[in-house]
């Protein structure tokens, strides 16, 4: 008998704490998470050893009332809900009142806290849970919180920790994720004794992130500021030339809080294809503010991952926000890209998303008025220079040179072109061959042919099967087509690229097909351009709506200012 004994306090926090605090970095991130929610403004970390001897938190928040110091370290102890349906309306980090018990538990802690209306401060002493002494100290309004020795008493966890260095570097990334998200707090972070990061806390997110990833980053960011009902998105995103082949730079915060959610960097996957490289990841930096009604945050002990109420919402209103800011980039000294682009977008993500259009002939006709629109006012007045190696049309706007690859950005004409007919879907796709092309093909050819005759169609191929292994080409996608261009060459370059390319999925062969259509047909590098075709190359471009990459992300032009070339 006697078998099931109900645990001491001790051990429920010290195995409560195996959950949140994992490694210095996370009592890190609960002491400032718990100074943010105080009003701090400022707060300055001091790490020694990688937080494995020292971490130390001061801040200038509100500080804890002299009588609550004890209680404080208590397990479920909050200031921050009463119930749990207070969660559906609380905006601060901590809400489990379970941080300060579980570091308490697996260290040594000291606290010195005072509020604005006390004379003077408290310290508590406390360790493994057991408070060690009180005393009345002098102090300014705000607390600070020392924790020594941390896990001495979880032997285990204590060996797992790795190097002092890379115990540091965990807290530091944490520490400038932080920062982003909160660029009206001042922080800085001290390791050993030196200065390692400091944000002025003057609002401006710019400034972190030139501190942060430096000039070359800085210069290629584009605001985002984007409201769609109750959902907010602000923040930062990088343009083509900054992009990584990993998600390291992609930052999310949800009401400042740091969270990871795959919905929202699907959501920014799409937003980005085609003007990242392929295989290659936008950056972004973003702060999503919604009521905390439509989310839960209470799904882990360390609040990284939150379920959303509306996925579909918030996966299109991402969509949007990124679109938006792409979209808004100047180009060619043209300021007014489109001030019509809800359109073009919903049009965009509803094609990403395979989503048919029902309301499509009204947008049809939104659009051809848009482009008029544009058409009218994106005329930007240019000096011709002339074409660099056969490749890059040069011409001066204002004060700035814009180097423009022709074959880029014919590709991006194209393509466009080519989208526009697909989803038109009508019979003046196509464009009738004068004489209709007779091809011989092998079986994984026109078995690929058959499989896609609907998508070949509605791009505007228009194809008679002629036997066994022949087909007859009688039409052409309707484009500008150079006029050197074989018809019969180029499709059987699409067909060698489209079955060639491992990584074709079904759900994007559309969106491929068009984008190698589009390349096939595009001027190539080192083919000879007229003057005339540079005008009508530039003018096509200036009416798109996405001028700035090539449909595999390269980005069309490159531009320089006048006082970067004199320097
Ligand atoms: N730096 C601080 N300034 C003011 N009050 C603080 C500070 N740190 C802790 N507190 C008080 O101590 C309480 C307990 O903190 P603790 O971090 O354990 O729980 P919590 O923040 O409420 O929830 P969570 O466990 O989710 O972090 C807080 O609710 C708050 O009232
Ligand atoms: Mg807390």
């Amino acid at each position: 008998m006697g078998n099931i004994v109900i645990l001491d306090d001790l051990t429920i926090n010290k195995m409560a704490a195996g959950e949140v605090i994992e490694r210095p970095a996370n009592v890190v991130k609960e002491l400032v998470e718990n100074s943010i929610d105080a009003g701090a403004t400022n707060i300055i970390v001091e790490i020694k050893k990688g937080g494995k001897s020292l971490i130390k938190v001061v801040d200038n928040g509100k500080g804890i009332e002299a009588d609550e110091m004890f209680i404080s370290l208590e397990r479920h102890a909050t200031s921050k809900i009463k119930q749990v349906e207070d969660l559906e309306k609380i905006y601060s980090m901590g809400f489990r009142g379970e941080a300060l018990a579980s570091i308490v538990a697996i260290s040594k802690l000291t606290m010195i806290s005072k509020t604005a209306n006390q004379d003077f401060g408290i310290k508590i002493e406390a360790e493994a849970g057991d408070i060690l002494s009180r005393e009345e100290v002098g102090a300014k309004t705000g607390t600070t919180i020392t924790v020594e020795n941390l896990f001495f008493n979880t032997p285990v966890r204590y060996k797992f920790l790795k190097q002092d260095a890379t115990e540091f570097r965990y807290i530091k990334e944490w520490i400038q994720k932080v920062a982003l998200a909160n660029p009206s707090i001042s922080f800085k972070l001290i390791n050993d004794g030196k200065n390692i990061f400091q944000s002025n806390g003057n609002g401006n997110i710019k400034d972190i992130i030139y501190t942060l990833y430096g000039k070359e980053i800085a210069d290629n960011i584009i605001d985002v500021d984007y409201k769609e009902e109750n959902i907010r998105i602000t923040g930062v995103i990088g343009n083509t030339r900054i992009a990584k082949d990993s998600r390291k730079n992609q930052i999310i915060f949800l009401n400042k809080r740091n969270i990871k959610n795959a919905i929202i960097t699907n959501s920014a996957d799409q937003a980005f294809k085609g003007s990242t490289g392929i295989g290659m990841y936008g950056f972004f930096i973003m702060n999503i503010e919604m009521p905390a009604n439509y989310y839960d945050v209470n799904v882990h002990p360390t609040k990284m991952e939150v379920r959303f109420k509306n996925e579909e919402e918030l996966h299109r209103v991402v969509y949007s926000a990124i679109k938006n800011s792409i979209l808004n980039e100047k180009f060619l000294g043209n300021e007014e890209i489109s001030k019509e682009k809800e359109n073009y977008i919903l049009n965009e993500y509803n094609f990403a998303n395979n989503h048919t259009n029902q309301n499509e002939s009204l947008e049809n006709n939104q659009e051809e008025k848009d482009l008029i629109k544009r058409e009218n006012k994106r005329e930007v007045k240019y000096t011709y220079i002339g074409i660099a190696f056969k490749t890059y049309i040069i011409i001066q706007v204002e004060n700035e040179i814009y180097l423009i690859d022709q074959h880029a950005a014919h590709e991006r004409v194209l393509y466009e072109q080519i989208k526009d007919n697909y989803k038109k879907n009508n019979q003046s796709n196509s464009q009738m061959m004068l004489v209709p092309e007779v091809i011989n093909l092998t079986h994984r050819e026109i078995e690929f042919i058959k499989n896609n005759e609907e998508l070949l169609k509605k791009i505007g191929y228009d194809i008679e099967f002629f036997g066994e292994n022949t087909i007859k080409i009688n039409g052409v996608p309707d484009i500008e087509y150079r006029e050197k261009t074989n018809r019969k060459d180029m499709f059987l370059d699409i067909l060698d690229e489209m079955l060639n390319d491992s990584r074709s999925q079904i759900k994007d062969i559309e969106d491929r097909f068009i984008a190698t259509v589009a390349c096939k047909a595009a001027v190539k590098a080192n083919m000879d351009l007229k003057r005339e075709e540079v005008d009508i190359l530039i003018q096509n471009l200036l009416k798109l709506q996405n001028p700035y990459t090539c449909p595999h992300g390269r980005p069309t032009t490159i531009k320089m200012k006048r006082e970067e070339i004199v320097k």
